[in-house]
C-alpha cells in the first residue's frame, strides 16, 4: 500500500509546524520539519565562523542527524541565516534527496515552504497554512517570549522582521514559498490550533479515506 504523504506549506509562524505535529500523531506517520534542515546547516556555517550569505554547499552535504537536534536553532541569528542559507540552490539540491528518502518507506507529513511544489509534487494532500504578518509576529513572540507583552514599537520591529523573511523566501529563484495550484489554504488568524487540526482532518479523510 503507498504510505500518506501530507504536504504542510506556509510563510513563517503561520501554524504549519503545530498542525503538522498534530497530524502526524493522529495519522500515525512520521513527522519532519524541513526548516530544521535549512536552520542547522546556518547554524553549521555560523559556529564556523562564516557568513550564512556565503556558499553553504558543504555544510549541506554534511549535515548529520545530530545537527538536527542541537537545542540553538531557533534564535535570531539563525533564523536570518536558514533564510539566508534556503536560497542558494546548491544547498537545497544536496536535502532534496535527504527529504524525499525520509518520507519513501513509511509516508510521512512534511512541513516547509515548497513541500507541495518540488519536494513531493504528488502529495496525497498539500495544504497552505497562512496569517495575517501581526497574528504570525505576535505567535513567534509567544513562542520565544512566553506572555510578556509586545509593546507597539516591538510588534512593529517584529512584524518587519517576518516580513522581511517572507519576502526573501517567497523572491528566490529556486524553489521559493509558493502556493501550489491543488493546495488547500487554510487561513489561521482566527482559529485556535485544534480547529485548524479538525478542518485539516476532514479534509484528509474526504480524499484519502483515512483520519
Ligand atoms: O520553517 P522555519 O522557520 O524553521 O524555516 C527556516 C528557514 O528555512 C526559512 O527562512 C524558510 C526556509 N525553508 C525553506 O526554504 N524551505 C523549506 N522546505 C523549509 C524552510
Amino acid at each position: 500500500m503507498r504510505r500518506l504523504v501530507i504536504a504542510v506549506d506556509g510563510p513563517a509562524a503561520a501554524g504549519k509546524g503545530t498542525l503538522a505535529k498534530a497530524l502526524a500523531a493522529r495519522l500515525a506517520l512520521p513527522y519532519l520539519d524541513t526548516g530544521l534542515l535549512y536552520r542547522a546547516v546556518a547554524r553549521r556555517m555560523i559556529n564556523a565562523g562564516l557568513d550564512p550569505a556565503g556558499d553553504a554547499s558543504k555544510e549541506a552535504t554534511a549535515l548529520l542527524q545530530e545537527d538536527l537536534a542541537r537545542t540553538d536553532l531557533r534564535v535570531p541569528e539563525v533564523d536570518r541565516g536558514a533564510s539566508l542559507v534556503a536560497a542558494q540552490p546548491a544547498v537545497r539540491h544536496a536535502l532534496l534527496e535527504r527529504q524525499r528518502v525520509f518520507a519513501a518507506q513509511t509516508g510521512a507529513v512534511v512541513d516547509g515552504r515548497d513541500i507541495g511544489t518540488v519536494v513531493f509534487p504528488d502529495a496525497d494532500v498539500k495544504f497552505f497554512i497562512t496569517a495575517s504578518p501581526q497574528a504570525r509576529a505576535l505567535r513567534r513572540h509567544r513562542q520565544t517570549q512566553g506572555e510578556k507583552v509586545l509593546d507597539g514599537e516591538a510588534l512593529a520591529v517584529a512584524v518587519a522582521e517576518i516580513t522581511e523573511r517572507d519576502a526573501r523566501d517567497s523572491s528566490r529563484e529556486t524553489a521559493p514559498l509558493l502556493e501550489a495550484p491543488d493546495a488547500i489554504r487554510i487561513e489561521t488568524d482566527t482559529l485556535s490550533a485544534a480547529e485548524v487540526l479538525e478542518k485539516a482532518c476532514k479534509i484528509i479523510s474526504e480524499r484519502c479515506s483515512v483520519a
